[in-house]
């Protein structure tokens, strides 16, 4: 017999970077489907505006995903205030954008320890909690950036082709013990991380909404790969199907070389440039 979608009722589940964008708008989401929602994020303040707007049991916490004993810490003091932790959701993430030969070397640490070295932390965190519970559900917020690259944002491609590769790994790692792992390919989603950025023909962009929707079904309904909006997996799979050639004349005719090339140098993205050249303190504290 063909089991239903799961309830979310109760279910503890934690959101890093959701005191805004994706992660708040999935906060909601999981708040209204009844699930209990830790909030972490370095900016405590909006999180504890947004834990407040959600209502139900939603808790703020502090987080730097990049102080990797404080996100430990972080986890096992959500678990002390709701119960053992049944969706990890790897969020936060930055974008910062430049041409890669005009990028400097803290921006590019910056992104690899938020965007890959955290993730990889909260889902080994998230792995070593679950399985001998033979329960859980992690969620690796990756992009359309992780399944291809995009001028403008080669590090930021680099990350997010690293959370689908963990994602992947990990996985199949998982098979048989009870532990869902997903991946989420979103094309462009109005946030300000996206600020300045165009369209590309034929690849619409998304509202956090949509995201959010998409993650809540596939908790629901397990899968791994989860693209917004859908239509984008048959738009990777034609174009990696053609020779490179042929495949790259396309995304220049589609215009999705410019997606992220032509923002770079907008003045539109000077604040959320700004945001993001201040989101690793425990890292750069660190000399990482
Ligand atoms: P956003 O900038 O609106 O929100 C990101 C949140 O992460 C902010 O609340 C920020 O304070 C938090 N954050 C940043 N550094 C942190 C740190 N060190 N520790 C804890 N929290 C931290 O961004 P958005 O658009 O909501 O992005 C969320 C995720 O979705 C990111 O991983 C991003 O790469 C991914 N994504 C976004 C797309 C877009 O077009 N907006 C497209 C595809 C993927």
């Amino acid at each position: 017999m063909a089991r239903g979608p799961r309830s979310l009722r109760n279910k503890v589940v934690v959101v890093t970077g959701g005191a805004q964008g994706i992660g708040a708008r999935t906060s909601a989401a999981l708040v209204r489907h009844g699930a209990k929602v830790a909030i972490g994020d370095l900016d405590q303040v909006l999180a504890e505006k947004t834990a407040g707007e959600l209502g139900g049991d939603t808790v703020a916490l502090k987080l730097d995903v990049t102080d990797t004993r404080g996100f430990t810490e972080f986890l096992d003091e959500v678990e002390r205030r709701l119960g053992p932790i049944d969706v990890l959701i790897n969020n936060a993430g930055i974008m910062p954008l430049a041409p890669l030969a005009e990028e400097d070397d803290a921006s590019t640490r910056r992104q690899l320890e938020i965007n890959l070295h955290a993730v990889i932390h909260g889902t080994r965190e998230a792995v070593r909690r679950m399985r001998p519970r033979r329960t859980g559900h992690i969620v690796n917020v990756a992009s359309m950036a992780g399944k291809a690259g995009f001028p403008g944002g080669a590090t930021y491609c680099a990350t997010k082709h690293g959370v689908v590769g963990l994602s992947e790994a990990v996985h199949l790692e998982l098979y048989g013990t009870g532990v869902e792992v997903s991946c989420v390919m979103p094309a462009i989603v109005r946030t300000e991380l996206a600020s300045g950025l165009g369209e590309a023909k034929m690849i619409k962009s998304v509202l956090p909404e949509d995201v959010a929707e998409a993650i809540v079904d596939a908790l629901r309904k397990p899968r791994f790969d989860v693209f917004v909006p859908r239509s984008l997996d048959a738009v990777g799979r034609v174009t990696r199907l053609l020779p490179r050639r042929f495949g790259e004349w396309l995304v220049r005719t589609l215009g999705a070389d410019q997606v992220l090339a032509s923002a770079a140098h907008s003045t539109a993205r000077a604040d959320y440039e700004d945001r993001a050249a201040h989101s690793a303190p425990a890292a750069e504290a660190d000399g990482r």
